[in-house]
Parts: C-alpha cells; sequence; structure tokens
C-alpha cells in the first residue's frame, strides 16, 4: 500500500467513491467496473479477509492507523488519504465510520457448487430494497443457513448499503443469482430441496407446525407484492407466520428472520 494526499475532491483518482448516494450512478458505475465499496472499518476488514482484491482505500488521516494491519495485507494499491471535507465533497455525504476501501468483484458461483453440501438455503425473489437484502443475508449467516440465491432481478448484495446492514455476512454466506426466474424453484428441487414458500396467505401452514426436512429452500417474495404466482404454485408447501392486531405482513427482512429461527437445523 502506499499513501496519496488529496486535497481536491475533482482529482480524478477518486473517481470509485463518487456520490455514493445516487444508486442509480452506483449501480451502473459498479457493474461498469466490476467494483464494490465497502464502508467503516468492520466492513473493510471483513472483505479483506474474506479475499475481495483491493482496488483502493479513501480516508481522513486519522483512520491509518486503525487499518494499519489491513492496508499492509492489501497489496500495492493506493490509499487516497484527504480532510474529511474532501471525502464528503465526493461522496456527498459524511462518512461516519471514516473509511472507504473500493474492492474487486469475483465471478458468481455455480448454482451446483452453492448447493452441493447446503442443506438449508433463502432465495429472495426480486427484493428491491438494499437494507432488506443486507439484513436477510445477516439473519441467514446468524441463524446457520448454508446459503442464499438471488432471483435475476434481486437487489444486489455487494451494494454498499446491503454490505452494511449486513455486517459483512454478504462475504461469508455463500451466494449465488439464479440464471432463469421461470424455473428458480425446480432448478432446486431438482437439486434434492423440498422447497417452501414462505407466504402471509390465511391458507397456507402455520410455520410452527412444519416439520422441516434435512434439505429444505425457503422462498422470500418482494416488498410489496410478495411471491411470484409461479413460485408459489412451485413450491411444496407454503408456509405462514400468523398475524395479530390486523396486520397483514411483516417486512421481508423480519418474516425471513423468523422463518430462518423456526426452520433451523
Ligand atoms: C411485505 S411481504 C409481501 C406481502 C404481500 N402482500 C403478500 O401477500 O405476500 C414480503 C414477503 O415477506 C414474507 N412475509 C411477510 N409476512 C409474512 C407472514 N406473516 N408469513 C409468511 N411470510 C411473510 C413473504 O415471503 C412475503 O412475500
Amino acid at each position: 500500500m502506499y499513501t496519496v494526499h488529496i486535497d481536491d475532491p475533482g482529482d480524478a483518482r477518486l473517481a470509485d467513491y463518487v456520490s455514493l448516494r445516487d444508486v442509480q450512478l452506483r449501480t451502473s458505475l459498479e457493474a461498469e467496473h466490476g467494483l464494490f465499496l465497502a464502508e467503516g472499518e468492520k466492513v473493510i476488514r471483513r472483505a479483506v479477509e474474506a479475499g475481495y482484491e483491493v482496488r483502493s482505500f479513501l480516508m481522513a488521516p486519522k483512520w491509518l492507523d486503525t487499518l494499519a494491519d489491513v492496508l499492509e495485507t492489501a497489496g500495492d494499491v493506493p490509499c487516497y488519504v484527504a480532510p474529511e471535507s474532501v471525502v464528503e465533497q465526493v461522496t456527498g455525504f459524511h462518512v461516519h465510520r471514516g473509511a472507504l476501501a473500493s474492492l474487486c468483484r469475483t465471478p458468481m458461483p455455480a448454482l451446483e457448487s452453492v448447493l452441493e453440501h447446503a442443506e438449508r438455503v433463502v432465495i429472495l425473489e426480486d427484493l428491491v430494497d438494499h437494507t432488506n437484502v443486507g439484513a436477510a443475508f445477516r439473519s441467514a449467516a446468524a441463524l446457520g443457513w448454508d446459503a442464499v440465491l438471488l432471483s435475476p432481478r434481486c437487489a444486489d448484495p455487494l451494494y454498499r448499503r446491503s454490505i452494511k446492514v449486513s455486517m459483512g455476512s454478504v462475504f461469508t454466506v455463500p451466494y449465488t443469482r439464479i440464471e432463469h426466474w421461470y424455473d428458480g424453484p425446480g432448478t432446486v428441487r431438482a437439486a434434492g430441496f423440498e422447497v417452501f414458500a414462505l407466504t402471509p396467505a390465511a391458507d397456507a401452514v402455520d410455520l410452527a407446525e412444519v416439520e422441516a426436512p434435512r434439505r429444505m429452500a425457503l422462498l422470500v417474495g418482494t416488498e410489496g407484492e410478495g411471491l411470484s404466482q409461479r413460485w408459489i404454485r412451485e413450491a411444496d408447501q407454503r408456509v405462514r407466520i400468523p398475524m395479530w392486531s390486523g396486520v397483514e405482513s411483516l417486512n421481508v427482512a423480519a418474516a425471513t428472520a423468523v422463518a430462518c429461527y423456526a426452520l433451523r437445523r
């Protein structure tokens, strides 16, 4: 690692870090350059420990000591050091956790390799909110589930917000995207999993009454509409978390946490 002091927020070397609040811009920029951003000491540390290659760091001078060991292991990459006001102008907000890193994405693993030794798999259908994606990963990791699968249109687990909410679980829980939405549940069943659709529908089976098989996949639906009819039809069973007080459904991340706990090994 070598340090580069920067005072100009317009410096082109900081291109990886511009306008972090602009989801659209970030999504295309990150995909185009095959990068993602980690924010905060813990998350950066976990990303580097997970083996992701670092492109660069950006931080205010006071973070250099705290992250000294991580900077040392990152190889011959620049650490841009800038006053907090400059970091704020580049990123578009005050970086509370002080440090940022830009890292290289790796190719997604094949579905077969993710499923090979797994017994408990969460499958997210078209979640749009990065916070919910991150929270689902965190629950899956914390409650002992083995992998997460994403429908083709599901939001990106390596988006900064997802990573942050997952507390770095997106670096440790194996995941990949299902290539064809239509056959998603069928493909997983063919690999030896019983497929459960998590739905608030009144005629679904109460989660407390489910006997969990050795290998199971849990389908979880998008924030507004819930699971598609296609995926619900494809499931072996539909399961619900009973609701009280006239509430129709839980937030998707909360529902995932409850189900991951109830159906844990
Ligand atoms: C906000 S809910 C969608 C609500 C939608 N109206 C529906 O009927 O599914 C998003 C996802 O969270 C899960 N979910 C939320 N509340 C649930 C409950 N009470 N029982 C089972 N799953 C639930 C389901 O997977 C659902 O697709």
